[in-house]
């Protein structure tokens, strides 16, 4: 029955891992898919959930019953607050459904699905990714049944946002269309608009009767702080638009392999509000009935309780910090050893990605060479970088791009 199967290819992200996993040699570097990583190069349980697991299992209520199918209540009203803000006039008006998701790629495709179902009839199935853009956001919305188009990000001369090109685009997109916007750390450029982009965005986002949908899977990781990171969804917000997000727990919380996320819809009321929720339900419970609750229950724990909080910002901080002594780490390297070209972008991009602009040929070699796996595009995860791997980075680098 399956004779005609074909193989399909690894995943361009999560292929890097198992490509890693699979490499002999003792100098191997997994800087493809983005985890974090302590100096040692190890995978890293936040203080703050390993206690709040703690807490969790020594409680005798504890149970593993079914949640109901918009997953922890507690985990969902925190998450919307922590994106919103607790000032944010949405949340006081009681007017943002909010379900629990599989983490970000979870909540993207349940929201699209929704979208795909709910929009109004004469609004276009066409969803705006940025180029580029996160691999999986192409398939989740064409699954969905969206035509994916892109519109202009990245400035391969400059290494840095194509304002120019993204307004020009965006201003073309036919008046309903959905327009996904990297909350913060754009992955995988890094590459973020300025505060004062971010307004004017937000004028042609309205001008062009755009809907808003939010990919926040860095909350905290661009710059340390979650209320700075929240900047550009909180500014959409407060203009009273109705906007989707996306939330994830994976990075800010270490909660990877827990797929605890969050899906908000920002209504105009909260009886439509009220009225989103019960069909987003609709939407998950023939995929998959209800989310797991264990990852939710953790960080529903660790939002929730000041102490566990306070110690949680300061591991952000601490994580973020940590990823830009790596960028400054890679650039002495690489001057140290005279890499052609300028290579200050790497300081000036934000999150936990780098990308370097190396041609497919270049990354190649420098998985083939010198073992040190990436995704094809050149982008590489300056959480898995260390002090001590840094020198050795920087000698691969150097290599492929002069070779
Ligand atoms: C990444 O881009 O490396 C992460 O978002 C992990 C993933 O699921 O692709």
């Amino acid at each position: 029955n399956w004779e005609h199967v074909e193989q399909a290819p690894p995943d361009p992200i999560i292929g890097v891992t198992d490509a890693w996993r699979a490499d002999p040699d003792p100098r191997k570097l997994n800087l493809g898919v983005g985890a974090y990583r302590t100096e040692e190069g190890k995978p890293y349980v936040l203080r703050a959930v390993r206690e709040a697991e703690t807490q969790m299992l020594a409680d005798p209520a504890s149970n593993h019953e079914y949640l109901p199918i918009s997953g922890n209540a507690d985990f969902c009203r925190l998450s919307r607050t922590l994106a919103l803000g607790a000032g944010s006039a949405a949340l006081q008006e009681g007017r943002v459904a909010t379900v629990q998701a599989l983490s970000g790629t979870g909540a993207l495709r349940v929201g699209a699905e929704f979208l795909a179902q709910h929009l109004p009839a004469s609004n276009p199935r066409v969803v705006y990714l940025p180029s580029p853009t996160w691999g999986n956001h192409k398939t989740i919305f064409a699954k969905a049944g969206f035509q994916v188009r892109e519109y202009r990000y990245f400035d391969k001369a400059s290494r840095g946002l194509d304002f120019g090109g993204m307004t020009a685009d965006l201003s073309s997109a036919p008046p309903g269309a959905v327009l996904l916007l990297h909350a913060c750390a754009h992955n995988p450029t890094g590459v973020d608009p300025s505060p004062e982009q971010w307004a004017s965005l937000l004028q042609t986002t309205h001008d062009r009767q755009l809907l808003p949908f939010f990919d926040s899977a860095y909350q905290g990781f661009a710059s340390g702080d979650l209320d700075a990171d929240a900047a550009s969804l909180r500014l959409f917000a407060a203009s009273g638009m109705e906007l989707v997000l996306a939330q994830s727990f994976a990075k800010n919380m270490g909660l990877y392999g827990e797929r605890a996320g969050a899906l908000s819809v920002v209504c105009r009321s909260k009886a439509v509000a009220t009225r989103v929720e019960s069909q987003l339900k609709l939407v998950i419970r023939p995929m998959y009935s209800n989310p797991p609750m264990h990852g939710a229950a953790i960080a529903a724990r660790v939002m929730g309780d000041p102490r566990l909080n306070a110690m949680w910002k300061e591991e952000l901080k601490g994580m973020a910090d940590r990823i830009k002594a790596m960028r400054s780490a890679l650039y002495r390297e690489l001057t140290a050893r005279n890499a052609p070209g300028d290579w200050s972008f790497v300081l000036k991009q934000i999150g936990m990605f780098s990308f370097t602009g190396m041609t497919r040929p270049q990354c190649e070699l420098l998985v083939k060479k010198w073992h040190i796996h990436l995704t094809l595009d050149g982008r590489i995860s300056m959480a898995g970088l260390s002090a001590a791997t840094a020198p050795y980075l920087a000698e691969a680098i150097v290599d492929v791009v002069t070779s």
